[in-house]
């Protein structure tokens, strides 16, 4: 129980319930705790997800230090930014905290949001990179979304913490995020080790899809899962969504909004090209027709080519022909 890294692990647990209780039970986490609500998050949510809230003033050095936990142990936490002189003082200021637990339910790291927006700063400050935390390994939510993951037998990922809190809080618990957009080999690995049925909800703007298209390129190469993509309409995060329409209408988006990679991947490459025009259409169906190439069930790819067939009143015989020239990639 006393090696480095329980110390840190231990560390991780006594600053979640400390920022826990500040958000909760005092006046200076008021702010935040209202600015949670405002979003719709319940108390029973907060409570799950442990989080908590950073005030504008050193809290965790006091706490530690008349707790005697030594200097390097505090150094190598991440929880604290060291000056020149060695001096250390605490990383997060004025902001929510979201704990991020490794894969066995134990805190190793921390995201901070800001309450409000600010030039300077970024939307969420993490944790660096120590001894516990490796970012390319953690997804956000692993460890509670497993047994949700074996009983769905599917995984949704999304791209944030609000985002799997949004679909928690809608009965919905087999989501995890990769923290951002880019997804990575380690995340994907743990992923495939619960689960051969991975759902892509990133958000509904152009970094989302973008990054959705990237993510569905690094997903492919692991040919033992089966890939869908779920989109929230009109640009919204899976967290807009539920603001916006409420907690029954994202779990039913979750469960109805499918599509396979192939149908998300022909409705970008379509915001990616002029249609109107002659030359854009024709670069459209080019890519389009590229993608069809690598699509293996000649079902599948028989519903596709009547789809492109119609939406731009082409004879599908030429449109198969074409295919036919485009030489499969190798696989
Ligand atoms: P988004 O920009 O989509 O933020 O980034 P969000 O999740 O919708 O955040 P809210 O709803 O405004 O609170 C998606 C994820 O990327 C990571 C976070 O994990 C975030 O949830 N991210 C984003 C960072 O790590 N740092 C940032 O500055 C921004
Ligand atoms: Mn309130
Ligand atoms: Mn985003
Ligand atoms: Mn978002
Ligand atoms: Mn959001």
């Amino acid at each position: 129980p006393k090696s480095p890294n329980n110390q840190l692990i231990k560390l991780h647990q006594d600053a979640t319930k400390l920022y826990s209780h500040i958000l909760l039970n005092t006046e200076i986490g008021q702010p935040a705790l209202d600015y949670l609500h405002q979003r719709g998050l319940t108390d029973q949510t907060i409570k799950d997800y442990g989080l908590g809230y950073a005030p504008n003033q050193e809290i965790l050095k006091p706490f530690f230090e008349e707790r005697q936990v030594d200097y390097q142990t505090l150094r190598h936490s991440g929880l604290f930014i060291e000056n020149q002189a060695g001096d250390l003082r605490d990383r997060f200021s004025d902001r929510i905290m979201y704990p991020i637990r490794n894969q066995s339910g134990q805190e190793i790291a921390f995201s901070g949001r800001l309450l409000k927006k600010a030039d300077d700063q970024p939307k969420y400050l993490n944790s660096p990179e120590t001894e516990l935390f490796n970012k390319r390994r953690v997804l956000f939510n692993y460890d509670l979304a497993r047994t949700a993951v074996r009983k769905a037998g599917q995984l949704i990922l999304f791209e944030g913490f609000m985002d799997v809190m949004s679909a928690h809080q809608a009965g919905v618990d087999n989501g995890v995020a990769s923290m951002g957009t880019s997804l990575t080999d380690e995340q994907i690995y743990a992923i495939s080790r619960i689960t051969k049925q991975v759902y892509v909800c990133y958000d509904g703007d152009v970094p989302g899809q973008k990054a959705t298209q990237r993510a569905l390129t690094i997903l492919r190469e692991h040919t033992q899962l089966s890939l869908g993509v779920i989109q929230m309409p009109e640009g919204l995060d899976p967290d807009e969504y539920r603001q916006q329409y409420g907690e029954a209408k994202l779990a039913s988006a979750l469960s109805t909004a499918k599509e396979t990679p192939v149908a998300f991947e022909m409705r970008y490459l379509k915001t990616q090209h002029d249609v109107k025009t002659d030359t854009g259409r024709l670069q459209y169906l080019d890519d389009v027709l590229k993608l069809l190439a690598t699509v293996r069930s000649p079902v599948e790819q028989d519903v596709y080519l009547t789809q492109l067939a119609d939406s731009f009143q082409l004879d599908k015989a030429s449109l198969r022909q074409q295919l036919s020239m485009i030489r499969p990639v190798q696989s």
